[in-house]
Formats: C-alpha cells, sequence, structure tokens
C-alpha cells in the first residue's frame, strides 16, 4: 500500500535537506546554497549543490540528484518508503504500519528477496541429493557447517527444474526472468539459467539473497555463472560477504578484500574472518563507500599477476580519496588466498598480511621497476603515475609527506613536484557546466530544459506556459510528463516546489535528474520572462519545423498517386502552417 501524498508532501514540508545530509556530509555555505565534494561520485573540487530554498540536492559532476528522499534512497540504499519511514518520525508524523504480508505483495522488491530465497532452499535440497556435488564441496574443504552457513546449494543438471519448482507455487517464468533466475530463448520459452553447477547466494547487509554465482564442478567453461544485473542484485554496490563479515571487521578494524568466493569462505572457515570478496570486478565508488560504514584500513590480497597491472592499482586511487587507508598484500605467484591458506595454512597467511605494504609505498615500486629511474624521461613518467595518487589525498599534512617521498626517491627537488602536482586535472566544475549549457540551449532539447525550469518556478509561469504550448509540444517525454504534473498542482491549486514534484512523479531517478538540474539551471537565469518567450518560440519553430517535414513527405506522395482532393488539402495545410511560422 503506497503512502498518501499527503502524508509525503507533511514528511517533506517538515524536513530541512540541509540538515539531513549533513548528517551524512558536510556541507559548506556558499551564496543561497551549501555545496560539498559529491557522496556519489570521486571527486576533490566540490560540485555537489544542496539548495534548502528549493529543498533539492545535484550534482554537477555526476548529474544524481533529487529531493531529500532521493538522496537516503540512494545514499543507505533503501527503497522510497523506508527513506519516508527514516523522516517521519523527526517529522513528527505517523505512519500507519502495514501488516508484512500486505507489504510483500505491494513491493515488487520483495517479491523478487522471496522468490530468492524460495531459489535458495531450492538449491540446497539439490546439494543434500547430489553426491557429485558434496564431493566436491569437500574436494574444495568446504565442511557441512559452511554449506549450511553460506546457504551453498546446488543446480541440477536440467533446463526446467527451478521453473517447474515456481510453477507449483504459482510462480510465472517472467517474475523468474526479472530476479535473473531463467533465461529467455528466441521461441518465447525459458530455461533455467543456472545448471549443473555448484550454487553461491549473493546475501546483503539485512541477510537478503540478492542474486547467485553458480560454479562448474570440472574445468568447462565458463567456470562461473552469475545472476544478471536485476532490479535488486546490482553487482557493483554490494560485496561478497559483508553480512557474515561485518562485526570482525569492526572488532579487527580492518577489511581484507579478495577476489573470489572460495577466496572468502576458506580463510574465513579458518578464522580469517574479516574480509569481502569482489567477485572478480573493479573496485566501485559505491563498494568503497559500503566498506567505509565498517572500517577505515583495508588491505588487498593480491596474486601478484594482476597486482603488477596499472589499471588495478589506479583502481585504489578510489580508496585514497574517500580517506581509507590502502595496504597490499602479495601472494607467492600462482596462489589465491584459498590456495595459500589450504597449502600454507593460517599462520603462514597472518605473516603475509602483516607483511603488506601501504598503496604508495606499493605503487611508486611498481612504477618505479617498469621505468629508467636515472633518466629524466623515466622521472617524469614515474611522477606522472604518482601525482594523480597524491592528489586525491585529502589530508595536507600526509599529502605533503608523500611529495617529500617521491622527490627523494627520484631524486628531484620537492618545488617541481609540486608544480606537477598543481597541474593534475581537478574535477568537474559548476562554472564550466554552465557555460556549456549556455552555448547549446539554442537548441530545442535545451530550450525545453528551460521551460522545465521555469515551470518550477511555480506561479504566472505555470500560466504562461499553459497558454503558449501544448503538451504534445515536448519532445522529451519525461519532461512532458514533468509538465503535465505541474499543469495538474496548479489547476489544483496546489503549490509548486521541485521537491514536491519529484514525490509526485514517484521518485524516479531520470525525473529526478531532470528536476534538479533545471533547478540549479534556473539559479542562473536573470531575465526569466524573456527566456521563456525565447524558448517558447525555439519550441514552436522546431514542432513547425517537423510538421513541415511531415507534410511535404505526404504531399509528394498525394502528387505521385495523383489524389487531387488530399494534395489539394495538404498545400492549404502547409501554406497555412509557413504563415503560422512567421508570426
Ligand atoms: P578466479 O578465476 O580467480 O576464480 O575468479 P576463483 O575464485 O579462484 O575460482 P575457483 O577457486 O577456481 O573456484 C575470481 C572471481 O571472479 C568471478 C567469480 O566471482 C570468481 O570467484 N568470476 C570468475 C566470474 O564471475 N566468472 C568467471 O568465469 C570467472
Ligand atoms: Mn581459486
Amino acid at each position: 500500500m503506497p503512502i498518501p501524498e499527503n502524508i509525503i508532501d507533511q514528511i517533506q514540508a517538515r524536513t530541512d535537506i540541509v540538515e539531513v545530509i549533513s548528517r551524512y556530509i558536510p556541507l559548506k555555505k556558499a551564496g543561497r546554497n551549501y555545496k560539498a565534494p559529491c557522496p556519489f561520485h570521486n571527486e576533490k573540487t566540490p560540485s555537489f549543490v544542496v539548495s534548502p530554498d528549493k529543498q533539492i540536492y545535484h550534482c554537477f559532476g555526476c548529474g544524481a540528484g533529487g529531493n531529500v528522499f532521493s538522496f537516503l534512497m540512494r545514499h543507505e540504499n533503501i527503497e522510497f518508503p523506508e527513506a519516508v519511514e527514516m523522516l517521519a518520525d523527526k517529522a513528527g508524523v505517523v505512519l500507519k504500519r502495514v501488516s508484512p504480508e500486505k507489504k510483500a505483495q505491494a513491493s515488487f522488491a520483495n517479491q523478487l528477496y522471496a522468490i530468492n530465497d524460495s531459489a535458495a532452499q531450492f538449491f540446497q535440497a539439490n546439494l543434500a541429493n547430489n553426491s557429485a556435488a558434496r564431493d566436491y564441496l569437500s574436494s574444495r574443504g568446504i565442511g557441512d557447517e559452511t554449506a549450511k552457513k553460506f546457504k551453498i546449494g546446488y543446480a541440477p543438471d536440467s533446463w526446467d527444474l527451478l521453473i517447474n519448482f515456481f510453477k507449483k507455487r504459482n510462480i510465472g517464468d517472467d517474475l523468474l526472468e526479472k530476479a535473473g533466475l531463467v533465461i529467455s530463448n528466441e521461441r518465447g520459452g525459458h530455461y533455467d539459467r543456472f545448471r549443473k553447477r555448484v550454487i553461491f547466494p549473493i546475501i546483503d547487509l539485512k541477510d537478503r539473497i540478492l542474486g547467485f554465482g553458480g560454479r562448474v564442478l570440472d574445468s568447462s567453461l565458463p567456470k562461473y555463472m552469475n545472476s544478471p544485473e536485476t532490479y535488486i542484485y546490482s553487482k557493483g554496490r554490494n560485496l561478497y560477504g559483508l553480512n557474515f563479515s561485518k562485526e570482525y571487521i569492526k572488532k579487527k578494524k580492518y577489511a581484507l578484500i579478495v577476489e573470489g568466493y572460495l577466496d572468502f569462505i576458506i580463510p574465513f572457515q579458518a578464522q580469517t574472518d574479516n574480509m569481502v570478496a569482489t567477485l572478480g570486478t573493479a573496485l566501485t565508488i559505491d563498494q568503497v563507500k559500503l566498506l567505509k560504514r565498517f572500517t577505515n584500513t583495508v588491505i588487498m590480497v593480491y596474486d601478484p599477476d594482476e597486482a603488477g597491472e596499472a589499471a588495478s592499482i589506479r583502481n585504489l586511487d578510489l580508496f585514497i580519496s574517500e580517506d581509507v587507508n590502502v595496504y597490499i598484500a602479495e601472494l607467492p605467484a600462482g596462489y589465491d588466498p584459498d590456495g595459500y591458506i589450504r597449502k600454507f595454512g593460517t599462520d603462514d597467511f597472518s605473516k603475509l598480511i602483516k607483511a603488506s605494504k601501504n598503496l604508495f609505498d606499493y605503487k611508486l615500486d611498481k612504477v618505479a621497476s617498469r621505468f629508467n629511474i636515472r633518466t629524466a624521461h623515466g622521472k617524469a613518467a614515474i611522477a606522472g603515475e604518482m601525482l594523480p595518487t597524491i592528489a586525491r589525498i585529502n589530508n595536507a599534512v600526509l599529502k605533503s609527506n608523500l611529495v617529500k617521498r617521491l622527490a627523494e626517491r627520484l631524486s628531484v627537488d620537492e618545488e617541481s613536484i609540486r608544480t606537477e602536482l598543481k597541474k593534475v586535472k581537478g574535477d568537474y566544475d559548476q562554472r564550466h557546466y554552465l557555460s556549456s549549457y549556455e552555448q547549446a540551449w539554442k537548441s530545442s532539447a535545451t530550450a525545453e530544459k528551460m521551460v522545465l525550469a521555469i515551470l518550477l518556478e511555480g506561479g504566472d509561469f505555470v500560466t504562461k506556459v499553459k497558454n503558449a504550448l501544448l503538451l504534445e509540444e515536448f519532445k522529451n517525454s519525461s519532461i512532458r510528463d514533468l509538465a503535465k504534473s505541474i499543469f495538474d498542482l496548479n489547476s489544483q491549486d496546489k503549490e509548486i516546489t521541485p521537491a514536491r514534484i519529484i514525490n509526485h512523479l514517484g521518485n524516479n531517478d531520470e525525473a529526478n535528474i531532470l528536476i534538479s538540474e533545471a533547478v540549479n539551471l534556473s539559479d542562473i537565469l536573470t531575465d526569466k520572462e524573456r527566456v521563456l518567450a525565447d524558448c517558447i518560440a525555439r519550441i514552436k519553430k522546431d514542432n513547425i519545423k517537423d510538421q513541415l517535414e511531415r507534410l511535404q513527405t505526404a504531399i509528394r506522395a498525394a502528387h505521385e498517386s495523383k489524389d487531387e482532393a488530399s494534395l489539394k488539402r495538404l498545400v492549404s495545410e502547409y501554406n497555412g502552417l509557413v504563415k503560422s511560422g512567421k508570426q
């Protein structure tokens, strides 16, 4: 059951976006607005703007935007109703609690969680019945208790056993496809995605199953088959195992980052439990932020081949801009954490972890080994690779210390390193964004955005646009929906605020981005009356041009088919349109 709109409006009205966002990130006042480095992408120069007047936020760098609910949804990784609940108490608004059953029916996400839960039970039951799969697990050193804890299962060698399992429970193929459990074929049918594989469920911090990874029992390829991105699962936003390890990470005050399922499970079983696994993909800023909730120190456990690769080290700069201390532990060639612990045991593994190097030293060693440090050219190349890492460090004392160490290592003076450091490109900046916007505004697409910006001011502007343009005249369908929503609120005599319209449209990402972008745009428009007139004219002109083109085609066709009656009608329509365009 959705939360009634007037309740949402009430909570919105009694909440201050600046106060809520500053619980998460420090905001600095800048004119009428507040600014900060964007929490949703990586940057040094703040391009994240919060407007207390409009009660919205917008990032000029990555385009993120929305109202206070959208912020919580994204930052806390929660759904709209949860975001509303979070703010209701403080706003003094009492929400009617809905029964868990009703909630489950209402929420698509909950439906998918429930499906994954049943699927996991299905896979677990199949593991119990399959000795080959159980033998495989024990050959990999996974005991029964561990298998149970991690909800490990087995997907049978069949195209439709899972489909039939769900059919009996009245769950159709379409929903299973949305859960990522089945794949559709060309004939419109479906088949089980996971077949003849050991299954590892991926579980989130609230113990919900988001998706699965399945490994073959032999050496066939692909080795792993994974759930696709679904409504509830996004690979880059989760870390495997964090639900099991978060308390240990807090207690031990650091986290080990490994790659694979087994690289997590095997050490975990042997009490090396403060870990997470990235599941073979490049680290994302969302993952860094997720982990940062539990610790500020991480140790990457790499096998030396990949660790040598510049790309995988560059990625670690993400941690640095988030003020996380990064260390690298290197395994001997040919070993991953699973293989290493099985062969040498936990004590040796701990020693290896203790011997980890901090990222700066590690990277400097790697980079220095690739160039000739005695030549000027080599020094410049090494500096070029190290400077972006240094530039990301927020703490000035630490930064200066690293400048000094780099200068010493290269035998150059500190000043030249400092000069080069200044040239390292800063992040996207607001002014640049606005000027490119101003240049582009002569297109009708931009004109539509401008009209939206001015519509959000409410009042007389809405009446003006309503009188001048039909909804059909907006080419961008999202802007059309927004304009409709604004017109509706206006005719109900309701106040128009950007934050409210965001709620009106169900807090969807595309609309949020458009609105927050438009609000910031309207802040820099000085003569709104004139801009509005220009933009309306531009949109009309473009539409007329399109219509004329369509008529021309129709006229040509009528001419060819000698349809005199139509031809006459079309030509007069054409002339009428040309005249109206000239007005
Ligand atoms: P690895 O190739 O290092 O495999 O991939 P692994 O984890 O050591 O696997 P085992 O020990 O042979 O069972 C690391 C991770 O990358 C992902 C998986 O999450 C895997 O754990 N991966 C790998 C895939 O998603 N697909 C693949 O085909 C291979
Ligand atoms: Mn392995």
